[in-house]
C-alpha cells in the first residue's frame, strides 16, 4: 500500500507514527496534505505538500487516509479518490454522515472500497461488528456513549468537581475535542457518529438535520444535583431502538444513567455502546473513543482489511428490508428552567412531578418527540433537557 495522507493533526501524527512501527502492513506513507505548511512538525519537510493534486494525481499512492476537520473539502477529496480507484479509509464522521447516499453510490460505480471504523467510537470496532456479526439476529436496540470530549467533561464535573471550563479546556488540550469543540458538546459529533450506526444497524439512511439532538452545553449546577440525589450521574446518550411497529426511533439526548446501568461504568474518553437483541441480550462494547492513538488502532484496523479486500455491503440496507426512521415517540424528560416564561403551556403531554423554588423549576414528565423537533424552546439559554432514566415511554400495548 503506497499511502497518501491528508491532515496531521492529533491524529493524522498518531496514524503516520503507528504505520511507521508497523511493518508487517507493507504500508508506506508517501505524501502528507496540510493546511498550514508554517506549523512546526516532527518529522522531515519533505514529507508535507499543501497542494492535494500531489496525492490525488499520484498514480503511485493507491489508498488514501482522510483525517482533516473540513467535511466538504474532505468529500470532494474523498470523492475524486473513489472516482480514481483509490481506497479510502477515512476518520471523517461528519463528511461521511453528510454525504452517506453518494458516498455508498461512488463505492459501487467505482468498485472501490470506502472503510470509516475510526470514525465513530475510535477504537471499538463497532461499524464492522453491526455490519457483520449482527446479520441475522433481531437488533432491538443500540444506545451508547459515542462522543469521548463530552464524557470527559460530564465525568470531570461529576467525580472531580471541575468546571465545566476547566473540563472542556482539558477536553481540548488532551485532543479528544474537534477543532470546533461546538460539534461535541453541542451533541453534533455524536449525531454524526449515530448516523453511521444506523446505516450499518438498520439500513437507515438519515441525514443528521432530520434527528432530534442536544448537547450538554445547557446543563446547569442544579442539573448535577438533581442527578447526584437520584444517585445518578448525566451522559450523553445516543441511541437507535426498534419499536414495536418496527420503526427505529433515534436520537442524541443528555440523560440521567445510575447502576447498573451499563453506560454509567463508561467513564472519561471512553465510549460505550450496549447493543441488544433478541438472542444475544445485551452486550456491551467499550474502548477508548478519542485521541490520536485509539483512533490510530481502528484506521490501522482498516488499512489492514483492504489487504485483503474488505469493504463494506451495507446489508440493512441493499441486500435486507431496510428499516424505517419513527416519526414520534414519547418521552420521559426533566426538564429545568430559569423563568416560567421558557416554557410553552403545552410543552408536556403528561406531568409527573415538580418543582419550583425562586430562581429554578423542574417539571418532569412526558413530550412528544416529534414536538420537540418542531420548536426549539428547550434550545433556549436557562433551559436544559435531560431524558430520564426509562427513555422511550412504552405504548400500552407493549405494558401488557
Ligand atoms: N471529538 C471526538 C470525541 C473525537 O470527543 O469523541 C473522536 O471522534
Amino acid at each position: 500500500m503506497n499511502i497518501g495522507l491528508f491532515g496531521y493533526g492529533v491524529v493524522g501524527s498518531a496514524v503516520y507514527n503507528v504505520l511507521n512501527h508497523t511493518p508487517t502492513l507493507m504500508a508506506s506513507v508517501v505524501k502528507i496534505c496540510i493546511k498550514n505548511p508554517e506549523k512546526q512538525r516532527d518529522i522531515k519537510p519533505g514529507m508535507f505538500t499543501i497542494d492535494r493534486r500531489e496525492l490525488l494525481d499520484n498514480p503511485a499512492i493507491n489508498v488514501i487516509v482522510e483525517m482533516t476537520d473540513d467535511a466538504e473539502a474532505a468529500f470532494q477529496i474523498v470523492k475524486e479518490s473513489l472516482q480514481k480507484g483509490k481506497a479510502v479509509v477515512t476518520a471523517n464522521k461528519k463528511m461521511v454522515a453528510n454525504h452517506l447516499p453518494e458516498l455508498i453510490e461512488l463505492q459501487s460505480l467505482y468498485n472501490t472500497p470506502l472503510l470509516y471504523e475510526s470514525a465513530c467510537c475510535a477504537s471499538i470496532p463497532v461499524i464492522r461488528n453491526l455490519e457483520e456479526y449482527y446479520d441475522n439476529d433481531l437488533l432491538h436496540g443500540v444506545e451508547g456513549i459515542i462522543n469521548g470530549s463530552t464524557n470527559y467533561i460530564l465525568s470531570k464535573i461529576f467525580n472531580e468537581n471541575l468546571s465545566y471550563e476547566e473540563a472542556l479546556k482539558k477536553a481540548q488540550e488532551l485532543g479528544f475535542a474537534e477543532s470546533d469543540p461546538s460539534l461535541d458538546v453541542e451533541g453534533h459529533d455524536a449525531l454524526n457518529k449515530l448516523c453511521l450506526l444506523l446505516v450499518h444497524a438498520y439500513g437507515v439512511i438519515a441525514h443528521p438535520t432530520v434527528l432530534l439532538c442536544h448537547g450538554i452545553h445547557r446543563l446547569n449546577h442544579i442539573d448535577r444535583e438533581v442527578a447526584s440525589a437520584q444517585g445518578a450521574q448525566i451522559k450523553l446518550v445516543a441511541r437507535a431502538v426498534k419499536q414495536q411497529n418496527g420503526e427505529v426511533a433515534a436520537f442524541v439526548l443528555p440523560q440521567f444513567v445510575k447502576p447498573p446501568h451499563l453506560l454509567h461504568t463508561v467513564r472519561n474518553e471512553y465510549n460505550g455502546v450496549v447493543l441488544t437483541s433478541a438472542l444475544a441480550d445485551e452486550q456491551f462494547f467499550y474502548g477508548k473513543g478519542a485521541g490520536g492513538f485509539p483512533t490510530a488502532s481502528a484506521i490501522l484496523a482498516d488499512l489492514s482489511a483492504l489487504r485483503y479486500d474488505y469493504r463494506y455491503e451495507y446489508k440493512k440496507l441493499l441486500l435486507q428490508e431496510p428499516s424505517v426512521l419513527a416519526a414520534d415517540v414519547k418521552l420521559n424528560v426533566y426538564v429545568s428552567f430559569q423563568d416560567w416564561q421558557l416554557l410553552p403551556v403545552d410543552a408536556f403531554e403528561e406531568i409527573h412531578e415538580y418543582y419550583s423554588g425562586k430562581s429554578f423549576h423542574y417539571r418532569k414528565g412526558v413530550v412528544s418527540m416529534k414536538k420537540l423537533k418542531g420548536s426549539d424552546w428547550w434550545k433556549q439559554p436557562g433551559v436544559s433537557l435531560i431524558l430520564q432514566e426509562d427513555a422511550i415511554l412504552k405504548s400500552p400495548s407493549v405494558i401488557v
